[in-house]
């Protein structure tokens, strides 16, 4: 009971009618003054899903106001990037079904469409803008699971060697952060070994630390064309989404295995987990807003169900939950909710 006493004498400074909180709250600009968070461009990564062809711009039922483009309609979405001054962009391919196969071979072409954007962006914006890929077999197999299948489970070991060659083709073709997302033990290190050994040691990685199995990713796994393919769930390798000192364990780990930065995913739902990072580690820690959650808030907006400023609050609450920055699929349209 002291101690409750305590800590209201270190918060409360007074006593009503001397003190009132309102105050500070009467008008807007002294709101902006006493606001303890606050979202620039700098806080954004934008995600990007490649189709191949030539000239397709595709609107992706799920998600209104997200598309797939095709290599050559990139700079659309590239130049607002770069005129927004968003930092990074992440790009996710959406490949053709008759490329996939058991092992996500398309993986390793260096010919495939992420392969493919990378140059192309490298070539016209060289470093004025960062390139962030996924490190995962998903996209690419016929089963829609991030890694290779031994007897009925996806095989660790296995895949983290199909893993360390598409980090390294990816840094190849000129990617700067290398994202896994594959939640595989061990793939950091490995990853980062690989990387040196080639020359790659100023690549960066992104490590989805924390990435647990949720039902939030079906609009993104629409967009990436893995969704029908899909089976099952990815529970034995993504995490269980009642804890949260395994989150802990795996940021350690991949802290210790060499990741520059790590991610949590979702965010909205997993916002104590964003704080609880932030509190026990001192390495840059991002969040994604991911596809169910837009999804969600953007047809709700679009049905005239919330009001589009909403947009503002929820993304803020990652702020204020500690993250360093946010990946959004919201990330190209910030004119619309903050200030410039
Ligand atoms: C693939 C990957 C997923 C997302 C990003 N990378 C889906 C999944 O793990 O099934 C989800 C992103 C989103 O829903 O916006 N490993």
């Amino acid at each position: 009971m002291s101690h409750i006493k305590n800590l209201l004498r270190m918060i409360i400074t007074g006593k009503y009618p001397n003190l009132r909180l309102r105050r500070n709250r009467k008008f807007d600009w002294t709101r902006r003054l006493i606001e303890e968070s606050s979202l620039s461009s700098n806080d954004f990564i934008l995600p990007i899903f490649l189709i191949d062809g030539k000239n397709k711009i595709q609107t992706i039922k799920a998600m209104p106001g997200v598309y797939r483009y095709s290599i050559n309609k990139l700079n659309r979405i590239i130049d607002k990037a770069i005129s927004l001054k968003i930092p990074m962009v992440a790009l996710f391919p959406y490949t053709n079904s008759k490329l996939k196969d058991k092992f996500g071979s398309e993986a390793l072409n260096e010919n495939n469409l992420v392969c493919k954007a990378i140059r192309y962006i490298k070539k016209k914006y060289k470093n004025e803008i960062g390139i962030m890929c996924d490190v995962a077999l998903d996209p690419y197999t016929s089963h829609g699971h991030d890694g290779i299948i031994k007897s009925g489970y996806v095989d660790n070991d296995g895949t983290n060697e199909i893993l360390i060659k598409q980090a390294l083709l990816q840094a190849q073709m000129g990617c700067d952060v290398i994202a896994p997302s594959d939640m595989m033990d061990g793939r950091i290190g490995k990853i980062r070994k690989v990387l040196d050994k080639n020359g790659h040691e100023l690549i960066q990685i992104l490590s989805y630390a924390v990435k647990y199995a949720s039902n939030f990713y079906s609009p993104f796994r629409n967009a990436v064309g893995s969704n029908n393919l899909l089976k099952s769930d990815k529970k034995n390798y993504q995490m269980d989404f009642r804890n949260n000192n395994e989150a802990l364990r795996e940021v350690a780990l991949d802290i210790k295995e060499g990741a520059d930065i790590v991610m949590v995913k979702p965010g909205l739902p997993y916002l104590d987990i964003i704080r609880s990072v932030r509190n026990n580690f001192k390495i840059p820690v991002f969040a994604y807003q991911v596809s169910g959650e837009y999804s969600l808030m953007e047809n709700a907006i679009k049905k005239k169900i919330i009001n589009k400023n909403a947009v503002l609050e929820n993304l803020i609450s990652f702020k204020r939950a500690g993250a360093t920055a946010i990946v959004s699929y919201y990330a190209d349209r910030i004119k619309d909710f903050l200030n410039y």
